[in-house]
């Protein structure tokens, strides 16, 4: 499959259902995240939403099935094999049962199953419609069918159907959608494509008793970020993660509570990796007796007696076989660069990423910098930049690193 650095131009095709509306939001996301979106809107799909919106919210002419209609004259109409060579990416977002029918057995009535079947690109359907059509078998084997020819699904979500159904057929999420057309239009890193990676990400969280918990500040956000763009640059990611951070779509994930228990998972797993980025805070302390029941208030001061936690980091670098490699992160509130490369040495990491959280930087949705550290010493450091552009900047620096002999 052709990969597309940005700005990706994406057809976005719209058919007939009360979803059509919501097109228009993904239309305006797509756009601000910077892919240049272009519309065609079936008859059918004409009859919910106008190309006026459609066109005032891309900044791009809409084509239709129905040319000679006064809507759409004000808008140049392109054929339809300008369009399929045109795009980097098509999407069909609602997509009907019909248009599924049309091109899951090739044909062409109109324009957008004609650019369908005209288009090279890869191609994304985002189905929505009522519950009992969306588990027919004759819907369910043309999209098997379509599957087959390469296509890609986001399956329609379940809950509450303008139809007054209730079950599996509604729209997906717009943001899962446009998630999933970023990661199709990614270009592949030749470190990463077709590897295996392992990925902890979030706090750890040690329970006192089963009200109460130590824990840290992190959020998993950036750890969240580098499983993303290592997805993204085409590795089959295996996510540990801690914490509340809802994880990316299309990745492998393991919800985890503890220290032991983060452990435990990367266990299960380690053997199988190619490699693994440790983003995790994982907690360095927990409680020596968590306590069965409630803790009661009582007079005067009390007592906390902790002990150590297992070593996720360091267990993985005693077990791993020869070619997996190892890169780990280091928090640090003071000499960040000192003790992270301290850190690296004592673990037999590969590199790690010295993160200065002086002043309470680097937790949360905020901007950050990371000085990549290895062996010799220190680089050039990355960012300040957004944590998703920081964890873009991470894969391709230490892809990077794993390109040189
Ligand atoms: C009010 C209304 C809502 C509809 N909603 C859907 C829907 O959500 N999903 C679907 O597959 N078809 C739905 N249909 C049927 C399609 O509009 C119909 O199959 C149409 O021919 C699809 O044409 P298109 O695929 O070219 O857009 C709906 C029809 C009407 C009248």
């Amino acid at each position: 499959m052709p990969r597309h650095t940005e700005p990706m131009k994406v057809l976005l095709g719209i058919t007939g259902g009360i979803a059509a509306t919501r097109a228009a939001d993904l239309a305006r996301l797509l756009t601000r995240q910077g892919h240049v979106v272009r519309c065609v809107l079936t008859e059918a799909g004409a009859r919910f939403i106008t190309p006026l919106t459609l066109a005032s919210l891309t900044g791009q002419p809409v084509a239709g099935a129905n040319p000679d209609r006064p809507e759409w004259r004000a808008t140049p109409v392109v054929e339809h094999i300008e369009l399929a060579r045109w795009a980097d990416l098509l999407c069909v977002a609602p997509a009907t049962a019909d248009i599924l029918g049309k091109a899951a057995h090739g044909l062409a009535p109109d324009l957008l199953s004609t650019v369908l079947l005209a288009a090279r690109a890869p191609v994304l359907w985002a189905p929505a419609m009522n519950t009992a059509m969306w588990e027919h078998p004759a819907v369910q084997a043309n999209v098997a069918r379509l599957r087959g020819f390469g296509h890609h699904f986001v399956e329609p979500a379940e809950g509450l159907l303008a139809c007054g159904e209730e079950g599996p057929g509604k729209l997906a999420d717009i943001e899962d959608i446009a998630e999933t057309v970023a990661w199709l239009g990614s270009p592949r890193h030749p470190s990463f494509s077709g590897k295996r990676i392992l990925v902890t990400a979030g706090p750890t969280r040690e329970d006192l008793d089963p009200v109460r918990t130590l824990t840290n500040r992190s959020t998993g956000t950036m750890g969240l970020e580098v499983a993303r763009a290592l997805r993204d640059a085409g590795a089959e990611v295996h996510l540990v993660l801690g914490g509340d951070l809802r994880a990316p779509l299309g990745l492998s994930t393991r919800r985890v509570r503890s220290a032991a228990e983060m452990l435990e998972a990367c266990l299960a797993r380690w053997e199988d990796m190619d490699g693994c980025i440790a983003a995790a805070a994982v907690a360095d302390q927990r409680p020596e007796s968590p306590a069965v029941q409630k803790v009661k208030k009582q007079e005067g001061p009390e007592d906390l007696r902790l002990v150590r936690t297992a070593d996720v980091l360091g267990t993985l670098s005693e077990r791993r076989r020869p070619g997996q490699w190892l890169l780990g992160f280091a928090a640090e509130s003071e000499d960040h660069i000192a003790n992270a490369r301290a850190k690296l040495l004592r673990k037999g990491l590969d590199g790690i990423l010295a993160n200065d959280i002086t002043g309470g930087h680097g937790f949360g949705p905020t901007l950050n910098t990371l000085t990549p550290v290895l062996p010799g010493g220190p680089q050039p450091p990355l960012g300040p930049l957004p944590k998703a552009e920081l964890a873009r900047a991470v894969v391709q620096w230490w892809g990077g690193v794993l390109a040189q002999p």
